[in-house]
């Protein structure tokens, strides 16, 4: 909770931190980068640097959560929270490093302000950062704790690769070493990282698609952004035999059995983490209703495909409904053209999870909302950072 004397300086001053953000985090980077190259060796991805809007995720972030102490003084944004430190804990990222990031964006904060930067406000937003900082840091600790080993990354090497729809291919790694291996849950992700051609080692972060409780195996799949950096590299560079790197997995996106109505609305390679839930939800013989809906570019594009329909074959009471933007439509499947509308599945029970690109997300959440859903009834996983928090 913030201070009284914090609280009033946080609410004037909001706005203006808000409108400065984008200017703000730009410096911030640089400054953090410059004193600390190693940085961007195997923890930041650099294409989400050159991608100024997605800069704005870390930054963005503060001012969210300082929205929020204003708004509801009495809690905390846990699901924003969560999030993060997953994506945190997934990279390494340590306590000790907190005072660096500090450092770093107060200093950019202090550039682009001036002298409208009174020692005041600058101990209220110092208040902020250390309240979210020390609520991250907890959360990460309880979270390097629940693993089977201390280690942030292990190495597993390439067993089989399989395509699995147009420009998706599924990998799968066994371990390259003895460390004992986390148990994952369905919608859990690991980072991946490997070195790109140049050296720099970069990392991504992919869903567990298949085998998700088996330690032994880690499968990741994998979508083609040719004007990428990452998913060339895997899909062109990586051999059987070759060994990446995974961290333990991470990932609060876990569908818990509370037994209501399921409705998993997915787009494109969003379906990853409702695969692996659907072959979990089959395999231990669940008899929950459960509505999947995808929608795809066209059929052929729809990864997993046929892991999906497997699984929802098993379910005696799913049902599937599919959208193709383009293309011949599907026998079955009640397949439709053009984009998805998910109110005719909903009903007031039901729990609701979505993954995929921010402009579905942003479309079928506000169905779901339209639709009397409660907010927290509504789950969701973003693929990339999570920038709703600085739009
Ligand atoms: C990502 C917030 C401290 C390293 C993020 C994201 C947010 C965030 C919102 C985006 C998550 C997403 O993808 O949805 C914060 C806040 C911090 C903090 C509020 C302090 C209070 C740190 C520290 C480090 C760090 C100390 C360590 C150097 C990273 C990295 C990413 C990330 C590497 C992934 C970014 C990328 O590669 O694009 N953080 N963070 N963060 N954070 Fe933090």
């Amino acid at each position: 909770m913030l201070s009284t004397k914090s609280f009033p300086v946080i609410e004037a001053t909001l706005p203006i931190i808000a409108e400065r953000i984008s200017s703000i985090t730009p410096n911030f980077y640089n400054r953090l980068f410059t004193a600390h190259p190693e940085l961007l060796d195997g923890i930041f991805s650099r294409s989400n640097q050159k991608n100024g809007t997605q800069q704005q995720a870390l930054a963005g972030s503060i001012a969210v959560f300082a929205t929020y102490l204003v708004k509801y003084p009495e809690t905390t944004p846990e699901t924003m929270l969560a999030r993060v430190a997953h994506k945190h804990t997934s990279l390494g990222v340590v306590e000790e490093q907190y005072p660096i990031v500090y450092k770093h964006l107060f200093d950019a904060i202090a550039e682009d302000l001036g002298d409208a930067l009174t020692p005041e406000i600058a101990e209220a937003w110092t208040e902020v950062y250390w309240l979210m900082a020390h609520a991250l840091i907890k959360i990460e600790k309880g979270l390097y704790a629940q693993q089977a080993n201390a280690e942030i990354y292990t190495p597993w090497k390439l067993v089989k690769r399989t395509e699995t729809g147009v420009d998706s291919v599924s990998f799968s790694f066994e371990p390259a070493d003895s460390t004992p291996a986390t148990v994952a849950k369905p919608g859990q992700f690991v980072s991946v990282r490997m070195p790109m051609t140049d050296g720099v080692r970069q990392v991504r972060q992919y869903t567990l698609s298949d085998n998700i409780e088996q330690t032994d195996l880690r499968t990741i799949t994998v979508k083609l952004d040719v004007n990428g950096e990452f998913s060339p590299a895997i899909h062109n560079d990586l051999k059987i035999g070759d060994v990446v790197e995974l961290s333990n997995p991470y990932g609060d996106l876990v569908i818990e059995n509370d037994g209501s109505p399921l409705v998993i609305a997915t787009a494109g390679i969003g379906c990853t983490p409702s695969a692996a839930a659907l072959q979990t939800l089959a395999a231990n013989g669940s008899s929950r209703k459960i509505t999947v809906l995808h929608a795809d570019q066209e059929f052929g594009a729809w990864p997993l495909r046929e892991q999906m329909l497997e699984s929802i074959s098993k379910l005696p009471e799913a049902s599937i409904s599919t959208w193709f933007e383009r293309g011949e439509l599907p026998e079955g499947l009640n397949a439709k053209s053009g984009y998805m509308n998910l109110t005719e599945a909903l009903t007031e029970d039901a729990q609701v999870y979505l993954c995929g690109p921010l402009p579905f997300m942003h479309a079928a959440r506000t169905q779901a909302l339209e639709a009397g859903i409660p907010a927290e009834r509504i789950h969701y996983e973003v693929f990339g950072p999570d920038v709703w928090p600085a739009a």
